[in-house]
């Protein structure tokens, strides 16, 4: 995943390009380091761990050069470590190297370059291609030429900024299947792998394709193809404030997101339903298409993923159109049926998940019509798809996804009203009906946000619980999967969603005394079955934490978290919230990183 930033201008780069790093942490922080082009040579300057730990390295503050690169990894080839830090240098220090992404085929380049003299110093995969670059070099081939060679050499995915002691006022980017944008001020160029970093310094950027090169100098940049011809690009203004990445006073940017998500869903809904009208500009997906369509496909990754099962039910009843949704890592290796009929709706907060990237492409490349759902605006997927539409959740940076989950649903629930209306195949009352509720969905989330001490007094109590177990039926079911998704992201305790009449064809083995079962029940026509269901638990030891909306009996039963009653069609987007702030309290009560989990990234942009 890792985030790049580079820099060419009149200023000191460095405080720049820690600044930028700071806001892209959220792609990777196994490690950070920053290379610039100082008098005769570059200095590199890298270490384990966060991005602040730059601040205390000797001779930071020393650097002077107004060109350079920097780096925050996730690590995917060696252990965090000093050595396997980016940026890395060639053998004769010559050009110097960040990469985001994975080089495949990085034995077979080693093993070349290893043959023609070259030593390495780390374990990464990212390693040979400064030393690629300097091979080309050292044949007599200019920097430009040089970049161009060895990034057709490469197989798998990278963007990648290269700087070179021999001329010292430029700087290469390339990129295949990794994201990278270039931002544009008057005398200064910026680059980095997503627009929120560079937000503050400019709002004009440059959107690189796969397989380009672009040649920087700070009042120049120059577009190749991978065969050097030159290609010309227009400057895109992007509207975005600078400050909506802020913590606004919140302890934890995750904490932020969840109290976020009325105004999240208020936003998401005014963009695409007006009062009682449905409008998705430029998907303009007709009746006679739509009538044909023999299923939809709907493929994302984790909390995304989540999103399309809290909606299959509601594309097929309202739309009578079977949907399937998949995992992307699987559905790109396999060979689903897919033909022009087949409509595949892809979900993305960050637009940049390769896996999900890489099945949009699978089913382009059969013919099916794609739609991407994104968070990101320009993010890579929107160049992919056939149509594109952005939830307007406002940037999510906790690594648990939260506001960009409820957005997606809302606006997924809205898409299948609109597929219904075009298809006229729901009756209008009932289509109405649904847009009613789902114009008072940010007033309900806001009531659910008002009063949180029942939820935090539960954190306290189960903080300590080693397993956990997440119940649901129906649409329940997803959410109960993303529950439990959120709860071990964060704070790592072992926890499973099952369906709840599932439970005693197995799992039911693993409750005993003590264990915790979070019951999800929204839908009035399973009420009677779910609680027989926890009666089961109950009756084994478990401690039932069941949230609902629905009207029972709750005297047997100690922790019931209360929620505002909605159809349960849109239940997920308000039973979400109590637990989401239950895995954000249990993450604190055990003092851990929120925002920052252990081995996860934000972006996830390798595969
Ligand atoms: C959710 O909390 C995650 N950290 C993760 O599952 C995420 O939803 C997944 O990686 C997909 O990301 P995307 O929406 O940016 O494609
Ligand atoms: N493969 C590189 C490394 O491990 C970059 C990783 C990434 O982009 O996630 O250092």
């Amino acid at each position: 995943m890792c985030g790049i930033v580079g820099y060419i201008g009149t200023k000191k780069a460095s405080p720049i390009l820690i600044n930028g790093l700071l806001k892209l942490e959220y792609r990777g922080y196994d490690s950070a380091g920053i290379s610039t082009m100082e008098k005769d040579s570059i200095s590199v300057m890298k270490d384990k761990g966060r991005v602040k730990n730059l601040y205390d390295l000797e001779g930071i503050n020393d650097l002077k050069g107004t060109v350079g690169i920097a780096h925050t990894r996730w690590a995917t080839h060696g252990k965090p470590s000093k050595e396997n830090s980016h940026p890395h240098l060639d053998n004769s220090n010559t050009f110097c190297v960040v990469h985001n992404g994975i080089i495949e085929n990085y034995n077979d380049l080693r093993t070349f370059l290893k043959d023609n003299g070259y030593e390495f110093y780390s374990e990464t995969d990212t390693e040979v291609i400064p030393n690629l670059i300097s091979y080309y070099y050292k044949k007599g081939n200019d920097f430009l030429k040089s970049v161009n060679l060895a990034c057709n050499d490469l197989k798998g995915s990278y963007a990648i900024e290269v700087i070179c002691k021999d001329m010292p006022e430029n700087m290469i980017v390339a990129r295949k299947d990794s994201p990278l944008v270039i931002g544009k001020s008057d005398d200064e160029i910026f680059v980095s792998s997503d627009i929120p970093a560079l937000i503050s310094f400019t709002n004009t950027f440059y959107f690189l394709n796969d397989n380009e090169i672009a040649y920087i100098s700070k009042d120049n940049i120059k577009f190749y193809d991978n065969n050097l011809n030159e290609v010309s690009k227009e400057l895109t203004t992007v509207e975005l404030s600078a400050n909506s990445a802020d913590k606004d006073g919140f302890e934890d940017y995750m904490l932020k997101e969840i109290y976020e998500q009325p105004k999240a869903i208020r936003e998401t809904i005014g963009t695409s339903l007006n009062g009682s009208k449905i409008n998705f500009e430029g998907l303009n997906l007709t009746k006679e298409y739509l009538s044909k369509i023999n299923k939809i496909y709907m493929v994302a990754c984790g909390t995304a993923m989540h999103a399309g099962l809290g909606v299959k039910s509601n594309f097929e009843t309202l739309c009578n159109i079977p949907v399937i949704v998949e995992v992307a890592s699987e559905f790109r290796y396999r060979n689903p049926l897919i033909d022009e009929n087949t409509l595949c709706i892809y979900i993305s907060q960050s637009g940049e998940t390769a896996d999900t990237i890489a099945a949009l492409k699978l089913a382009k490349s059969k013919g099916a019509k794609t739609i991407a759902i994104t968070n990101v605006i320009e993010s890579s997927i929107t160049r992919e798809a056939d149509y594109f539409v952005y939830t307007h959740a406002g940037p999510e940076i906790a690594v648990a996804s939260t506001k960009a989950y409820t957005s997606q649903l809302v606006l997924l629930n809205i898409m299948a009203l609109y597929f219904a209306e075009i298809l006229e195949s729901s009756t209008e009352s009932r289509i109405d009906n649904i847009k009613k509720e789902i114009l008072k969905l940010p007033e309900k989330a806001e009531e659910i946000l008002k009063d949180i001490t029942n939820i935090k007094n539960i954190a306290h109590e189960i903080h300590s619980k080693k397993t956990m177990f997440y119940l649901g039926r129906g649409i329940d079911y997803s959410v109960a999967m993303e529950g439990a998704l959120k709860l071990k992201e964060i704070s790592y305790i072992f926890s499973e969603a099952y369906p709840s009449g599932e439970l005693k064809h197995g799992p039911i083995a693993l409750i005993e005394k003590g264990t915790s079962v979070i019951n999800i029940l929204t839908n009035s026509t399973l009420v009677e079955k779910s609680l027989s269901n926890i009666q089961e638990v109950v009756t084994r030891g478990a401690t039932c934490i069941i949230i609902t909306n629905q009207d029972f009996d709750i005297s047997n039963f100690e922790n019931v978290i209360k929620i505002p009653e909605i159809s349960a069609l849109l239940s997920p987007i308000l039973s979400v919230i109590p637990l989401q702030l239950l895995a954000y309290y249990i993450t604190k009560e055990k003092g851990l990183d929120v925002d920052k989990p252990r081995n996860l990234a934000k972006s996830v942009t390798v595969e």
